[in-house]
């Protein structure tokens, strides 16, 4: 078996109750172990939690192929089950066909992992502030990571196609806006960091939402002076939640301005040129162009070009420059 994979990839057998290393380059694992061992199972309960956590595929061979022994494998993590006695060369052919099927799905997977995981986030902030709970910021965190991989690795294209599938108006509209801060500061090439820090931004940008009206939320068509007033309050409730919640000041400016305008005619502090930072600038352009482009039974996505053109027009009050970069970073949906 070994002969056969060496000549595919590289191969390293690993005794099953040895330590391994998964490293970038791990494409895929089987093993061969008789799973009727106590210690066996426990083994490889750990080794396939590993793998399935470096989202690799893992075939493995089994002495005992009946209806239970299939599912002790597939319920321990296995992508694949062979008989034991299935020829090497077969096995290797197998692997192999698994790692290509396994490249050509991970953009999916990793799309489907980062709204998953985001959506989640999303309901139970969203939840606490409807109650009036608690901020749950800890969990935020735990958030970016597969948002950011998923539209790096997946594209802002298939991320906004799966985010538009969303039928709850708000959780869209914030998944959109951290979908696109997620394109926009791997363009901007941010560090690590600093990505994590906007994405988060995004996400919890309008938060305050949560105490709004549904009726006013999602009512179809433009809102008359006095909705326009309530939903105008979102900002400052959102700040006021994340405060007391003890979020940094960077993300709290994001929260509380990412309606202000550099010619002072936004809201709620009317604010105007160098009073606003440069974080808030960028998540005001996110948060315009995901409005347009959002998806709603009565108003179809407005195209890229259509929405990158009324952000041009709006000298003044969004920073050209960045304007200018946000269209490059669209451009390249993928
Ligand atoms: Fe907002
Ligand atoms: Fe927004």
């Amino acid at each position: 078996m070994r002969g056969e994979l060496s000549l595919v990839a590289d191969c390293k057998v690993v005794r099953f109750d040895a330590a391994f290393d998964i490293t970038r380059e791990t494409i895929g694992a089987i093993s061969d172990v008789t799973l009727a061992r106590r210690d066996a199972v426990t083994a490889m309960r750990r080794a396939f939690a590993e793998l399935n956590g470096a989202d690799v595929p893992i075939i493995c061979l089994l002495r005992n192929t009946s209806e239970n022994g299939l599912r002790d494998a597939k319920n321990l993590g296995a992508t694949c089950c062979l008989s034991a006695h299935t020829p090497p060369a077969m096995v290797a052919r197998t692997m192999m066909t698994q790692v290509i099927q396994d490249r050509a799905d991970r953009p999916v997977r990793s799309i489907e992992r980062g709204v998953a995981r985001a959506t989640e986030v999303l309901t139970r902030l969203f939840d606490g502030a409807r109650s009036n709970g608690p901020v749950a910021l800890a969990q935020v965190d735990a958030s970016l990571e597969p948002i950011i991989e998923a539209v790096r690795d997946g594209g802002l294209t298939r991320w906004l196609d799966r985010v538009w599938t969303h039928d709850d108006a708000t959780y869209q509209h914030c998944l959109l806006v951290a979908g696109v801060a997620a394109k926009f500061s791997l363009h901007l090439g941010f560090s690590a960091s600093d990505r994590n820090h906007f994405v988060r931004a995004a996400l919890l940008h309008d938060l305050g939402k949560a105490r709004i009206p549904l009726a006013i939320l999602n009512k179809p068509g433009r809102l008359d002076e006095g909705e326009m007033t309530v939903m105008r309050t979102h900002p400052v409730i959102g700040y006021e939640k994340l405060k007391a919640a003890g979020c940094d000041a960077l993300t709290l400016g994001a929260v509380r301005h990412h309606h202000e305008m550099l010619d002072g005619s936004g809201y709620p502090d009317r604010l105007s040129g160098d009073s606003i930072g440069d974080t808030v600038r960028l998540m005001t352009i996110c948060d315009i162009y995901s409005a347009l482009t959002e998806k709603r039974a009565y108003k179809p996505a407005m195209p890229n070009a259509v929405a990158m053109a009324i952000l041009s027009d709006m000298k003044g009050r969004l920073e050209d420059r960045l304007v200018q970069s946000f269209g490059e970073a669209m451009g390249n949906g993928s």
